[in-house]
């Protein structure tokens, strides 16, 4: 039986609702409107695509935003002047500098430069620290939205065996950290798997849930995963297409038409982690503003 499709474009929407609702609250009860800013370096088409999206999600939520297009040229410490002119403007309560940046700015010294608690993409030493020990942090945007596509979706990952393919630092890594907390909505017995197995196929064989975050166009086929198994696909890969009005089209990192007819439930590429993404970067950047995320 082919599987249920996962719906992460409703899903996402949910949360959107939900992230409207509180934002609207917050306005009217303490007069704060939340504010992110972007910075987005080069021209990079993929990253400017992004950075329009979560745009347009910010003007959805009513939230404040600016953008900063900077040339690929622009120096390091351009970039750590304009971080902290954000870190102290008070209308801004998020800042998310797009990646891959350019190769001569030093990407550690610009993520550390933003004040964690502005942090909403959760890549500062502070909250990546807090997220490995359990402590409430922001939490990089897309491994929650995976985690909130398995939870939403009736997956809890408790006692299941997650099999995540990469090891990235804003996917695999802290995937693996929030799955792995003995906390509800994750308790999971976590793999991960990556380019230095001599066999992949042997790890993705024995995941429950398998999740690809490799960043290679439909590389998981339907022969390496489990029957039955829940297939979350993390991959935006652009891929030639003349049929195609702009010459391309996307594709997950999972071979769609295989895996769809071995697992139980998988997401599809465009609709299913893509819109997820922008909707748990828009509930950092509220938590970020009503200001309630560091207790301790
Ligand atoms: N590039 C690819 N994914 C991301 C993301 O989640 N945040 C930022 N800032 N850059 C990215």
């Amino acid at each position: 039986m082919p599987a249920t499709i996962i719906d992460g474009k409703k899903i996402a929407g949910d949360i959107k609702r939900e992230v409207k609702q509180e934002t609207d609250r917050l306005k009217a009860e303490r007069g704060i409107t939340p504010g992110l800013a972007f910075i987005l370096v080069g021209d990079n088409p993929a990253s400017q695509a992004y950075v329009k999206m979560k745009g347009k999600g910010c003007d959805e939520m009513g939230f404040y935003s600016v953008t900063e297009k900077l040339p690929a040229e622009t120096s390091e410490q351009h970039l750590l002047n304009l971080i902290d002119k954000f870190n102290r403007d008070p209308k801004i309560h998020g800042i998310l500098v797009q990646l891959p940046l350019s190769k001569h700015i030093n990407e550690e010294h610009i993520l550390n430069a933003i004040d964690y608690r502005k942090d909403v993409d959760g890549f500062h030493p502070i909250n990546v620290g807090r997220l490995v020990t359990g402590q409430d942090c922001l939490k990089p945007c897309t491994p929650v939205g995976v985690q909130e596509l398995l939870l939403r979706s009736g997956n809890d990952p408790a006692g299941k065996h997650v099999v995540i393919v990469g090891r990235s630092d804003i996917v695999g890594k802290p995937l693996l950290n929030i799955l792995l907390q003995k906390q509800k909505g994750a308790n999971a017995v976590v793999t991960i798997a990556h380019t230095a197995a001599k066999d992949i196929t042997l790890f993705t064989r024995q995941a429950d849930i398998l999740i690809a975050a490799i960043g290679k166009a439909e590389c998981i086929t339907g022969d390496m995963i489990k029957p039955g198994a829940v297939v979350i696909d993390v991959g935006i890969n652009r891929v030639d297409d003349p049929s195609a009005k702009n010459g391309y089209r996307l594709v997950g990192d999972v071979h769609f038409p295989s895996a769809s007819q071995v697992a139980s439930a998988i997401t599809p590429v465009p609709g299913g982690v893509g819109p997820m993404t922008i909707a748990i970067l828009l509930r950092n950047t509220l938590r970020a503003a009503q200001g309630n995320v560091y207790h301790s």
